[in-house]
């Protein structure tokens, strides 16, 4: 059954959800960052944009602490999912084209980035419940399928299908997948269960 897209919860339903995925810890860099994320996304159904000013100002110094102290740059452009876990903090850089679906998890040291300078806007689009390493890059206009799991420092350079894993510099897919959606979700759960 399709949920309700972000924009159908208010920001207290998706601040509470997202509090919850982070195992209820309102302290963690994780999720202050997402709750920055969704403020920044809501202030800006504010009408006229004067009277949206004030709320601007608090996003943009919180957003600002949250990058400058915490080290995760996630800005309210990219498309973010429901219950996405940002795990530890640190050298975490998002670019404000990126889509990451519902349920994934991004790590410290995680880039999803462009990859030439010259096409700056091309970015990462993550499907349901990716499992990214710490230290991955995934770079340029890649599509990551649903309940792909990326191997910790991996460098991802072209698509990966749903299902698949992905390792190495740059990554490529495990050829021995038994490629079912179970048992990634079994191993995204018992991540989400451990702290690391
Ligand atoms: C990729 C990963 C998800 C394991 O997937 P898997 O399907 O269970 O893979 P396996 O452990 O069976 O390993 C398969 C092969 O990939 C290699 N491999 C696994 N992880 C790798 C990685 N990150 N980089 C390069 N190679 C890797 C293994 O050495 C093995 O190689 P071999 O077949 O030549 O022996 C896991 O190794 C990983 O990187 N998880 C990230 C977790 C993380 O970031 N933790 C930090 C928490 S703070």
């Amino acid at each position: 059954m399709n949920e309700p897209p972000d924009h159908a919860l208010s920001l207290w339903a998706q601040l509470k959800e997202d509090w919850q995925t982070h195992q209820s810890d309102w302290t963690k860099p994780g999720f202050r960052a997402i709750a920055v994320h969704r403020f920044g996304v809501w202030r800006m159904q504010i009408q006229p944009k004067l009277l949206r000013a004030p709320f601007s100002l608090i996003y943009r110094s919180h957003y600002r602490y949250v990058r400058n102290i915490y080290g995760i740059d996630l800005p309210y452009t990219v498309t973010l999912g429901r219950r996405v876990v940002i795990e530890h903090q640190g050298a975490i850089v998002i670019h404000g084209e990126s889509q990451i679906g519902d349920d994934s998890i991004i790590r410290q040291g995680v880039t999803l980035g462009n990859r030439f300078l010259d096409r700056p806007f091309e970015a990462p689009h993550l499907g349901k419940r990716v499992n990214i390493g710490a230290g991955a890059k995934i770079l340029g206009n890649v599509v990551l399928g649903d309940d792909v799991n990326i191997g910790a420092n991996a460098v991802v350079l072209s698509d990966v299908p749903s299902g698949q894993t992905a390792v190495g510099i740059p990554a490529t897919i495990l050829k021995t997948q038994l490629s079912s959606a179970d048992q990634h979700s079994q191993t995204v759960s018992a991540q989400r269960e451990t702290s690391c």
